[in-house]
């Protein structure tokens, strides 16, 4: 089925470089994640012998023709094929979050498909803002690695955005491919972390509360909204906010002191065991605790909980048993998308 061509070697450092993580200077706690994650990977390594992604790799030694892959737009049922990839991968995709990007715009997800139109990669994009593409979530299934299918992926991005700016999240293997591309200004640097929700992660509720902790409702959404773009400097994420933080499965409440919104947050049960903080916007840390109180008494014990944390900000307590799994880098062609990275905590990897 394939046409195979070249012999064709190279070796990809798959390792997590710690050099770039030095390379910010003053993180300290940083250079203990990263041995964490390394930790964390040998773990699961054993386990799962071809995610090690730490070790040298030499590529298969065969090519498929470019001519041979087709690029088009997601079908229903590619979400699930795209969901398994994701899920092999430990990244946090659901359902929910691919039908709200569906939603916001029916050619957002590109698929590179085989001859006999079986997905073998995929990548998102979508306008975020009037002059800004988001992409992410560039994946290409295991066994076709290595044989230009990404790169075709990449082709078709580019061809998409145009002449706009484009804002992707790298994970920290792929950050020096996307520089050689041209993808230089670096923003937010993100951890993500997943584990289970014990008595202790809930056990900080205080009774001097500074705000009052209020579920979403249509007459606050003004509220939240105009947090959101203080956040982002004047930006606004509305068309997908609405898409993101309402359904059957999401929980979103906003905060107020003295009577001002002073953040927000939203969380989404992926499945029964499951859950994903998806947004923790706030003040200062003492809201965003009073936040995070509100939402895990919603959260059985005994849930898996991850959540992306920036990468500057200190693990709180309660998660110091959160393993940290993928580090992030944002990444942008054009112009860094500015923001108040003082009230970021948590956010949520599929937007900008
Ligand atoms: C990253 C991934 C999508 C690349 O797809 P692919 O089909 O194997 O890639 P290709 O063979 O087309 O190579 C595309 C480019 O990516 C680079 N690349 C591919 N895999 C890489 C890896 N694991 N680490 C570093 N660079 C890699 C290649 O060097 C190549 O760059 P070049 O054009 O400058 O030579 C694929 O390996 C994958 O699905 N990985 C797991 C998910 C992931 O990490 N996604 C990135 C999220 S931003």
């Amino acid at each position: 089925m394939y046409r195979i061509f070249s012999h064709f070697s190279r070796s990809f450092p798959f390792h997590l470089k710690p050099k770039l993580l030095n390379q910010e200077g003053n993180h300290g706690h940083l250079r203990k994640v990263y041995k964490k994650i390394s930790v964390f990977q040998s773990g699961l390594s054993k386990l799962h012998p071809k995610r090690d992604t730490r070790i040298h790799q030499t590529a298969k030694s065969f090519h498929i023709i470019p001519d041979a892959i087709n690029i088009r737009h997601c079908r229903e049922a590619d979400i699930k094929t795209f969901l398994q990839l994701t899920r092999k991968e430990g990244w946090d995709n659901t359902e929910f979050d691919c039908r709200a990007v569906l939603k916001l715009d029916s050619s957002s997800f590109i698929v590179a498909a085989d001859d006999a139109d079986t997905p073998l990669g995929f990548i998102v994009v979508f306008d975020m803002f009037s002059d800004t593409c988001y992409s992410g979530q560039l994946i290409v299934k295991d066994a076709f690695r290595g044989r230009g299918v990404g790169r075709k992926l990449l082709t078709a991005l580019w061809e998409r955005i145009g002449e706009k700016n484009l804002c992707i999240y790298s994970t920290e293997n792929l950050i020096e491919s996307y520089r050689k591309q041209g993808i230089l200004l670096e923003s937010i640097r993100s951890i993500a972390y997943r584990g289970i929700i014990t008595s202790g992660c809930k056990e900080l509720k205080t009774n001097e509360n500074e705000c009052d902790i209020v579920p979403l409702t249509d007459h606050i959404w003004h509220d939240l909204l105009a947090y959101d773009s203080i956040v982002y400097k004047g930006k606004s994420r509305e068309k997908i906010l609405r898409l993101w933080f309402v359904g059957e499965y999401v929980y979103t409440v906003v905060a107020f002191s003295k009577g001002k919104v002073s953040g927000y947050g939203s969380f989404i049960k992926a499945d029964d065991n499951q859950y994903i903080i998806r947004t923790v916007f706030g003040d200062n840390s003492k809201v965003v605790d009073e936040i995070l109180d509100n939402m895990l008494a919603r959260i059985p014990l005994g849930a898996m909980l991850t959540f992306v944390l920036l990468a500057d900000k200190e693990v709180p307590s309660r998660f110091s048993g959160f393993e940290p799994t993928i580090v992030t880098q944002t990444m942008s062609t054009k112009f860094k998308i500015e923001t108040e990275s003082d009230k970021m905590f948590y956010i949520c990897y599929h937007f900008v």
